[in-house]
């Protein structure tokens, strides 16, 4: 394969030689993926947000050496951004599922192994995403959803952005409202190492509808009564 904007072969020998005396993944969100699809064979990959084609690279590099198919979406024209035939990309919207279907036909008669959302940074983007994809997906599949994690953009950080901050930890929470609403069907485990990564292992056959969200979040205001009531009692204890 050809990365236009990385060398593909130093980012997996950077991956794989991280720290030879520490054991464990060192769980950053791409040397994770890389790590799971070095375990899991022949994938199907449906790729959404490419941009320069960082993940992409990776996603193709598993494919070429599994006799695997990375597919990829994104608005923009990324077109160029690899060079395979393990790999082919689609300029569309990436809840356009009819037209992603035309064209990547695979993606219907196999099934998905692995979808990775990293598109448009918001939670309603990714709830229309997952839910369009989902029946989609395979028995035993993974789902990635890059950038769950807001403390890269917090207040004093070096990303400091308080648009990025709310997105993000609406993404996270509607990650875990989402798991917990179908938590006879998947598994969440979340990374917490530069923006974050949720991986959300999925059991069921292709085919099946995921649960919507029943979310029973207490009232804020309710919340934030309760929190006084508290503290007036500490000073009145102090
Ligand atoms: C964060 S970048 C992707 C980065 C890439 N996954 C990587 O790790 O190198 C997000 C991309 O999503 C694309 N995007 C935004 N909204 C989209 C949509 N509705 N459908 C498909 N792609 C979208 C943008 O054009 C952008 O290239």
């Amino acid at each position: 394969m050809k990365s236009k904007n990385f060398d593909i072969n130093k980012i997996i020998n950077d991956f794989d030689n991280l720290d030879p005396e520490f054991i464990n993944p060192q769980g950053t969100p791409l040397e994770e993926i890389h790590k799971t699809l070095a375990a899991r064979g022949s994938q199907i990959i449906l790729e959404c947000g490419v941009r320069k084609g960082f993940s992409t690279s990776i996603f193709t590099y598993h494919s070429e050496k599994n006799n695997g198919h990375c597919f990829s979406v994104d608005i923009e024209d990324c077109s160029d951004v690899v060079i395979s035939e393990h790999w082919s990309f689609i300029k569309s919207d990436d809840r356009d599922v009819k037209k992603i279907l035309n064209k990547f036909t695979l993606l219907e008669e196999k099934g998905i192994d692995i979808l990775f959302i990293d598109s448009l940074h918001t939670a309603k983007h990714l709830k229309q995403v997952l839910y369009a994809w989902y029946p989609y997906l395979n028995k035993n599949s993974i789902i990635f959803i890059d950038d769950i994690d807001s403390f890269p953009y917090h207040k004093n950080q070096p990303k400091n952005s308080l648009m990025n901050n709310i997105n993000w930890d609406e993404m996270n929470k509607f990650t875990i409202d989402f798991s917990r609403s179908n938590k006879n069907d998947v598994t969440l485990v979340q990374i917490y190492k530069k923006s974050g990564l949720a991986k959300l292992f999925k059991k069921s056959a292709k085919g099946s509808i995921p649960n919507r969200i029943q979310s029973k979040d207490r009232s804020y205001i309710l919340i934030q009564f309760i929190k006084l009531i508290r503290s007036i009692k500490n000073v009145i204890k102090n």
